[in-house]
């Protein structure tokens, strides 16, 4: 009997182009008669997969409850983001393994967090910000190297920033829940006792999945801690710190500048005050999006993970649902 796996892809997320048909039939070619595949697109095509399907490849939301009942086959979501925490919010039956798509974003990831402590370094939130206010009000920096990054979250986001900020001759301290040695940290910190390091830190990189431990990690206690020129980057999630503190922080200069990618709401309101907060870079959750290459990455670790599913092995990227990530 072939494996029935069900590709759902969600109309109204921004991804959706990655994960055409025809580019799933041709990943998944390889396995031949060992797989059916259908895929759908519309809540009336899941509605009919359900029944059928032991494996679900979900890129953007989907209607999930009631699952033992709708799916009573289905034994593995894998989802093609990083971050699952409002499918870890549904109570899923614990018999469904749950994978996300943990180490695609890693290179942009890279790249993108050696921008933003390039950017901030250089005073370009501040160049920005004097430019609107047709304000010329040079500042200068030296290089990055030898300054200190301090990374909260040392996965593929973060263990990716520190190699390209190590690679910079940067001093990196990293921070993860197990305190685990890093190969790009100088010096690792585990859960909370990353507080005692805020003041070396010229650089704070949030990197973090959000769970109950992380949500408002970061609030104003924590940036007081900061030294006045820090920088703060996030590329995590918006609900890991205390923007309305930061942005207080920016304005009355005793903070550097930041660069968010990962915002409190998302879309960020018109009338949200972050617009407009001095020395302050917002990315639109955007930046660690790389066309093209996100769904020939989550394709590829996808099959991995169903030749590992066929041949009974240990899959990768599987969820923690004890740990939320
Ligand atoms: N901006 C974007 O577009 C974007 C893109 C992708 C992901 N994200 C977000 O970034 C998150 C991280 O992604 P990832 O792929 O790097 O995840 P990951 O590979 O699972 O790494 C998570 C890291 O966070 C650490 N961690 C978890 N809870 C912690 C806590 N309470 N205190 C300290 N460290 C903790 C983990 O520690 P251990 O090493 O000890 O397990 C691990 O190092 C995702 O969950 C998602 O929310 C955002």
């Amino acid at each position: 009997m072939p494996l029935r796996v069900h590709a759902q892809v969600g109309a109204s997320t921004i991804i959706a182009p990655e994960f055409p048909e025809a580019r799933l039939r041709e990943a998944l070619a390889e396995l031949g008669p060992a797989v059916r595949l259908s895929y759908g697109r519309t809540e009336e095509e899941f509605e009919a997969a359900l029944a059928e399907a032991e494996v679900l490849l979900l890129a953007g939301q989907a209607p999930l409850h009631d699952l033992r009942r709708r799916a009573p086959r289905l034994r593995w979501i894998s989802h093609t983001s990083a971050g699952v925490e409002w499918l870890l919010a549904l109570d899923l039956p614990p018999e469904i393994t749950l994978t996300n798509a943990s180490g695609t974003h890693e290179p942009k990831a890279a790249e993108f967090a050696l921008m933003a402590v390039l950017m901030l370094n250089n005073h370009v939130p501040h160049l920005v910000t004097s430019q609107r206010a047709h304000r010329w009000d040079p500042r200068s920096a030296g290089t990055v190297e030898g300054k200190t990054a301090l990374i909260l979250g040392m996965g593929a986001l973060g263990g990716g920033a520190a190699g390209a900020l190590k690679r910079q001759g940067m001093r990196v301290i990293g921070n993860s829940r197990s305190g685990r040695p890093h190969p790009a940290a100088d010096v690792m910190t585990r859960g909370r006792a990353f507080r005692d390091h805020l003041h070396e830190a010229d650089f704070l990189i949030i990197a973090l999945p959000l769970t109950p431990e992380t949500h408002g990690l970061i609030g104003r206690a924590e940036l007081d801690r900061l030294p006045r020129h820090a920088g703060v980057v996030n590329i995590g999630r918006g609900e890991q710190l205390d923007a309305a503190a930061l942005a207080a922080k920016l304005a009355d200069g005793s903070l550097g500048g930041a660069v968010l990618d990962a915002l409190p709401q998302e879309p960020l309101r018109a009338d949200s005050p972050l617009w407009d907060a001095p020395n302050l870079i917002v990315t639109a959750h955007c930046g660690l999006y790389a066309p093209g290459d996100y769904g020939r990455r989550c394709l590829e670790a996808f099959r991995a993970n169903l030749i590992r599913w066929l041949a009974g092995e240990t899959l990768r990227q599987v969820v923690r649902r004890d740990l939320g990530y």
